[in-house]
C-alpha cells in the first residue's frame, strides 16, 4: 500500500484508504501507521490539503522594526516578501515578478523602498504597487500597462496574532485570532508576559534535516517523556539542573481546538529564575488566572505547538559549571522540504523590556541548547532523523506506533480546577496531546 505515486489521490485511490484506516487505528486504538513518516504521496496530500489549508507562520514583527525592512520566508514551495510600507503597515507578497516570473527579490532580508526585477527591470513599490516597467511608453505604449492590474500578488490571506505573521494559501480560511483561538491564554506565556511583548534576537538559524516535520510538531506538543532518555546527557554534563528523570512525569499536558503543549514545575517562588524586572512585569500584564498558575502553582508552559508546523519552547538552562539555570525562549517553524525533510527555522525570543544583562545570558542558554549548534537540538534531531529513514523501508507500510500513554487511567483535571482554555491533564507521561495532533491531522489530511 501507500506506493501510489499519487500527485492528489482520488478519495478512493489506493493511499486515500491506507490513510483512512490510519485514521481508525490511532483514534480507536491509540495505534500510529509508521509510513507516515516518510512517504511521498502522502507529502502531496500534506501540502494540498494541510499546508495550503491553514495559516502558517512567516515572521515576528520585530524581524521587520523600521518602515522599508523586508524578509523573504515560504510556505512550503512558494516564496513571499514580507514587508513593511513607509506607514508602518505589514505587507505578504509573493515574490515572483509579474512579467516573465523572475524571483523578485533574492536577498533573505534587508530595507528597500522598491523591488528591482533582474530579469527586464520592472519595479515594484514595498506595497506591491507596480511602479513602472523599463522604457514603458515604447514598450506598451502610453497607456498600454495597467499599473493596478499587474501589481505585484498578495498571499491570499495576512494575519497577525501578537506579532507573529502568518499567511495562509487559502482566502477562506477562518480569522487568525480564531484560529488560534483558546490557545492565545498559552501563547501569552510566550510573546506577551511583560507589557514590552516578546523580541526576536537576529536572524532565525536555518538548517536541513532527514526528519518528517511531523516528528517534530508532535515532539512539542507535549513528549514529556522523552526527555529523560533522550536528554539524559544534559542533565549529565550539569546543563538541566534536574535531580531525578522522574521530575518530568509532573506538570500539565493540555489539548485546545488543534493544538497543544505541556508545562513543567519550578521550585516554588523562583519564578523559573526570570529576573524580579519581568517577574514585575509578568504580574503586571499577564491575566491574574495566568499569574496565579506561575506564582501558586509553580508551574510555566514549557513546549507547544500551533497546528501545523509552528512550536514554542520555554525552557531555563545552565551555561556556566556552577552558575544558575537561565530562562529563554524560542520558536521553531518545521518548513517541510519533500517527504522526510524539513527546513528547521529557529529564534531566540526574549522579553523586550527585559533588562539588557538578561537578555545576552538568555540568548547564551537559548544558543548552548536550542539552535543549530545546541545540545538538545542535536539529541532530538538524531532520533528524528532515524524514525524517518526506518519509516522509509517496506516493513513500515505494517507497522504500527503506539500512542497510548495515560489514555486508559489518567482524568482531565476538572474545569473548575483548570484556568486555561480546552482539556489539561495532571501528567507529562501521556498522549493525550500528541492524539489531539493526529487527530487533527487527519481531518485536514482526508478532507473530514
Ligand atoms: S521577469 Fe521581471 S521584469 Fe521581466
Ligand atoms: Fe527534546
Amino acid at each position: 500500500m501507500l506506493q501510489q505515486p499519487a500527485q492528489h489521490p482520488a478519495r478512493e485511490g489506493e493511499t486515500y484508504q491506507a490513510l483512512t484506516e490510519a485514521r481508525r487505528a490511532l483514534v480507536e486504538e491509540g495505534k500510529l501507521l509508521a509510513k507516515i513518516y516518510n512517504e511521498p504521496a502522502v507529502f502531496e496530500m500534506e501540502k494540498d490539503n494541510i499546508f495550503t489549508k491553514t495559516w502558517i507562520f512567516l515572521a515576528h514583527e520585530t524581524e521587520l522594526p523600521d518602515p522599508g525592512d523586508y524578509v523573504v520566508r515560504r510556505i512550503v514551495g512558494d516564496s513571499f516578501i514580507v514587508s513593511r510600507d513607509e506607514h508602518g503597515e505589514i505587507h505578504v507578497l509573493f515574490n515572483m515578478c509579474r512579467h516573465r516570473g523572475m524571483q523578485l527579490c533574492r536577498v533573505d532580508s534587508g530595507n528597500t523602498s522598491h523591488f528591482r526585477c533582474p530579469y527586464h527591470g520592472w519595479t515594484y513599490r514595498n506595497t506591491g504597487k507596480l511602479n513602472g516597467a523599463p522604457f514603458q511608453k515604447e514598450a506598451y505604449g502610453k497607456d498600454g500597462l495597467d499599473k493596478e492590474e499587474w501589481a505585484m500578488t498578495p498571499a491570499p490571506a495576512v494575519g497577525v496574532y501578537k506579532g507573529m505573521i502568518f499567511a495562509s494559501m487559502n482566502a477562506d480560511v477562518p480569522p487568525i485570532e480564531e484560529y488560534i483561538g483558546g490557545m492565545g491564554w498559552y501563547l501569552d506565556f510566550y510573546l506577551n508576559k511583560t507589557p514590552a511583548g516578546s523580541e526576536v534576537i537576529g536572524a532565525p538559524q536555518r538548517w536541513v534535516l532527514d526528519a518528517d516535520w511531523k516528528l517534530a510538531a508532535e515532539n512539542f506538543f507535549g513528549d514529556g517523556y522523552h526527555t529523560q532518555s533522550a536528554h539524559m546527557s544534559t542533565i549529565k554534563a550539569g546543563i538541566m539542573r534536574v535531580k531525578k528523570a522522574a521530575y518530568f512525569k509532573d506538570g500539565v499536558q493540555y489539548k485546545v481546538g488543534p493544538h497543544g503543549g505541556m508545562f513543567i514545575p519550578f521550585k516554588p517562588g523562583s519564578f523559573f529564575n526570570y529576573p524580579q524586572d519581568v517577574v514585575d512585569g509578568m504580574r503586571e500584564n499577564l491575566g491574574a488566572d495566568q499569574f496565579k498558575v506561575l506564582e501558586e502553582d509553580s508551574i510555566l508552559p514549557l513546549n507547544a505547538t500551533v497546528f501545523p508546523n509552528l512550536s514554542f519552547l520555554h525552557s531555563a538552562m545552565a551555561v556556566e559549571p556552577e552558575g544558575r539555570s537561565i530562562p529563554y525562549l524560542t520558536i521553531r517553524l518545521w518548513q517541510p522540504l519533500g517527504p522526510g525533510k524539513i527546513e528547521v527555522w529557529s529564534w531566540g525570543v526574549v522579553e523586550a523590556d527585559a533588562p539588557e544583562e538578561f537578555k545576552e545570558e538568555a540568548k547564551r542558554a537559548y544558543l548552548t541548547t536550542f539552535g543549530a549548534s545546541g545540545t538538545f537540538e542535536q539529541d532530538d534531531a538524531e532520533n528524528w532523523r532515524s524514525v524517518t529513514r526506518v519509516a522509509a523501508g517496506e516493513m513500515a507500510d505494517h507497522h504500527y506506533l503506539n500512542y497510548q500513554m495515560g489514555l486508559d487511567h489518567v482524568e482531565p483535571i476538572p474545569d473548575e480546577e483548570w484556568p486555561g482554555p480546552g482539556t489539561a491533564y495532571a501528567r507529562n507521561f501521556a498522549d493525550f496531546a500528541q492524539q489531539r495532533f493526529w487527530r487533527t491531522y487527519f481531518e485536514y489530511l482526508l478532507g473530514q
